[in-house]
């Protein structure tokens, strides 16, 4: 039988930062984490599910918006400062929002942008100084970046860009041989598509993603967040750059 994660240890004693922990799939990338030894910091931008995220994984906490970058930059600072250079990098906030292209404004472009991109870039680049040589860092992406959907075209502009950001960053990166690679979910069961829906609006998108998604239903935080776990760990040691789709299928049998 094979050793479950939460057993396996394998951030034990590593400093392990998640921008966006309090939710989602990065509350379940904090709680893997916190199981296999990781000394942990979180932010968000609420409060209330920050405290109990914090609580509930003994992670160091701090409110800190992604569209602040002076916000991002301080808790990085304050991390690094209360549990040493920074192992890992798990960069996972993010928002959504839908609108077709002849509807798209230019508030609701930047708002998107705003966190998706230029606040991730930010963010990222004020990790660095804090970062140790040899550590990880994991990018949370979207198979929308690679996908024509009608709607989303804002957001996946940012995510794309963002793939490209992770390429550069693992190559510059590479003397001081921190691996910088991504996750890209694919529909996954968490708020952000939930977020002021209706629970029969909520029924109708699950039903439809079933039916769409190869596999056959929606993924669940736990199985992304795993994911984000490999290429954080030395399992993933020869692997950097990479764009990993964790989407039951989508893009490469869809
Ligand atoms: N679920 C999907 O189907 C799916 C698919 C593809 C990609 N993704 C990506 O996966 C990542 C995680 O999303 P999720 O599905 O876990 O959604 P979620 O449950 O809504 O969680 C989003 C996380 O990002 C944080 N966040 C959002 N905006 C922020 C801001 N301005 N400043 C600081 N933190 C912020 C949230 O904190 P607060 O709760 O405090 O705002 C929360 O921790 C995102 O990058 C998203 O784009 C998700």
């Amino acid at each position: 039988m094979p050793t479950p994660c939460s057993e396996r240890g394998r951030f034990r004693d590593q400093s392990v930062v998640i921008l966006g922990g309090n939710a989602g799939i990065g509350l379940a990338a904090a709680r893997l984490f916190a199981g296999e030894g990781a000394r942990l910091a979180l932010t968000g931008r609420n409060a209330e599910t920050l405290l109990a995220a914090g609580a509930e994984t003994g992670a160091i906490t701090r409110v800190a918006d992604m569209a602040d970058t002076g916000a991002c930059a301080a808790a990085l600072a304050a991390f690094a400062g209360a549990l040493g250079p920074i192992d890992v990098l798990f960069l996972n906030a993010g928002v959504g929002g839908f609108a077709p292209v002849a509807d798209v404004t230019e508030p609701f472009w930047d708002q998107i942008h705003a966190v998706n991109l230029r606040g991730a870039f930010f963010a990222l680049q004020a990790a660095l100084p804090h970062m140790r040589d040899g550590g990880a860092i994991v990018v949370t992406g979207s198979i929308g970046s690679v996908a024509a959907v009608p709607g989303n075209v804002a957001y996946a502009a940012a995510k794309a860009g963002l793939r490209a950001v992770v390429r550069i960053v693992a190559k510059e990166l590479l003397p001081r041989r921190i691996r910088v690679n991504m996750i890209s979910p694919g529909p996954t069961d968490t708020e952000i598509f939930k977020r002021d829906a209706a629970e029969a609006e909520i029924a109708a998108m699950r039903a439809m993603f079933a039916d769409v998604v190869p596999i056959g239903r929606m993924g669940e935080a736990d199985e992304v967040a795993r994911a984000a776990l490999f290429l954080a760990s030395r399992d993933a040691s020869f692997i950097n750059g990479v764009d990993l789709y964790v989407d039951g299928g989508c893009v490469e049998l869809g």
